[in-house]
């Protein structure tokens, strides 16, 4: 459970952003000497700074819940080290989609086409990239241990990557089903 409800600012992140998400293209339209887009009309700046700020406030409120859900669940970080934690969690989920989508573009899959594998561990490795960064900063600031590291654990970690690609799956068919998403996958 532990690894479920240290993803959850990413989980919170990506599944917001195809809500909130419309608008202007992170990548402002521009096509590459390729002849596609940088990004793609997939990657709004809307779904990037609203779906992160959803990420960040679900996990601030995760956070608060955490000591009354029990030892099972972690909190996010000693003090106020489960910001730069939840923060870090949820934009880099998103900047790792985007990463994702950059590197789709080059190798010439169309925005929404499957791309098995990245599509579903884009956002874990992004949010975990960011959260460690995010969280070697404010260990260099002196604030405290770089609390990403107390809580993201090898079995953690494993769970994520295992479990992460099935509920990925699961939501977005169900998004499709209910009309959010355009794709089931
Ligand atoms: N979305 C957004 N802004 C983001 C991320 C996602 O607006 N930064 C919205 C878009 O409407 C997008 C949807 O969420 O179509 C689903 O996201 P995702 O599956 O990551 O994008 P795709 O459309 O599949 O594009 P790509 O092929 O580039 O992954
Ligand atoms: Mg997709």
């Amino acid at each position: 459970m532990q690894a479920l409800w240290l993803m959850l600012p990413a989980y919170i992140a990506n599944a917001s952003a195809v809500k909130v998400g419309g608008g202007t293209p992170m990548d402002f339209g521009k096509v590459l000497k390729d002849g596609r887009r940088v990004l793609g009309p997939g990657k709004t700046w809307r779904g990037f700074l609203l779906g992160g700020l959803a990420g960040t406030v679900g996990g601030a409120l995760l956070h608060v819940l955490a000591p009354g859900a029990g030892g099972a669940m972690t909190d996010f970080g000693a003090g106020w080290a489960w910001l730069p934690t939840v923060a870090g969690l949820a934009w880099g989920a998103l900047l790792g989609d985007a990463v994702k989508s950059f590197v789709k573009r080059r190798v010439g899959k169309e925005r929404g086409a499957p791309w098995w594998g990245p599509d579903q561990l884009d956002f874990v490795l992004g949010a975990w990239s960011v959260a460690f960064l995010a969280g070697a900063g404010w260990e260099a600031l002196g604030l405290g241990p770089n609390p990403l590291l107390g809580a993201l654990t090898l079995p953690v970690a494993v769970i994520a990557l295992v479990v992460t690609p099935m509920l990925h799956l699961g939501t977005n068919w169900l998004g499709h089903r209910y009309g959010q998403k355009e794709v089931p996958w």
